[in-house]
């Protein structure tokens, strides 16, 4: 690997290996999700990722016009996200309440959505450099898809009243109260959730974990700003 070129093609082998592991992932977490919003925002997450696999092919065709890489697709596993499965599918075998279950399997999707959204993001910003335009076109389409899998999943797990985590027990002896309060704080203060989605808003530019969004609004904005987000950065 001598050239930034062998490497995007390394970084896109690589990157194919992560979807199609997706892919044979996502059925166990669709079947293992209890609230029916998650089931079909996983079930609809499988349909775009085998259309991005298609995409990286197409990707890969482009890059070994111009590349002198032989590496092919499917000749590397990618290891970052077997573990990053093998985690997630250790928590599912978890004994949980539902609830649980479903927070357990948005943590672990939004970790395999971080990581993509790096691997994209750093291909990109090779493809830019080098100044392949239509390679770059392409990994920014599914660089927008990955911002907008992550934010659906943030909105599912704190924005959404009937899966949210803010209802979810901090322990099993105060599981009773601490859910019930919850719910009320949230129907109570909707003046002061608007208010902490807008200082959530401006960090989000550096945090994209669940802990840092977190309101109703913020499904709301969700598509505009992952696009604002993904073009204005570097890479
Ligand atoms: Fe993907």
């Amino acid at each position: 690997m001598n050239s930034l070129s062998n490497l995007l093609a390394h970084e896109i082998v690589d990157l194919y290996s992560a979807e199609e592991q997706i892919i044979d992932a996502l059925p166990q977490m669709i079947e293992k999700a209890q609230n029916q919003e998650l089931k079909k925002a996983l079930e609809e997450h499988l349909r775009v990722t085998e259309k991005q696999k298609k995409r990286l092919e197409k990707v890969h065709k482009l890059i070994q016009q111009q590349d002198d890489s032989d590496e092919e697709l499917g000749d590397t596993e990618c290891k970052g996200m077997k573990g990053l499965i093998e985690e997630g599918q250790k928590a599912m075998k978890e004994d949980m309440e539902p609830e649980v279950m479903d927070a357990a399997i948005i943590a672990s999707a939004q970790k395999i959505e971080h990581y993509e959204i790096s691997g994209y993001g750093t291909a990109r910003a090779f493809a830019r450099e080098l100044g392949m335009s239509e390679v770059e076109k392409l990994l920014s389409q599914t660089l927008d898809e990955e911002y907008e899998a992550d934010d659906l999943l943030t909105t599912l797990a704190v924005g959404k009243e009937d899966i949210s985590v803010k209802k979810l027990p901090a322990s099993r002896s105060n599981s009773r109260s601490k859910a019930s309060a919850s719910r009320s704080t949230s129907r109570a203060s909707s003046n002061g959730t608007t208010k902490r989605s807008s200082g959530a808003r401006k960090s989000r530019t550096k945090k994209s974990s669940t802990a840092s969004r977190g309101s109703k609004s913020t499904s709301s904005k969700s598509k505009n700003s992952s696009r604002s987000r993904s073009k204005s950065r570097a890479r």
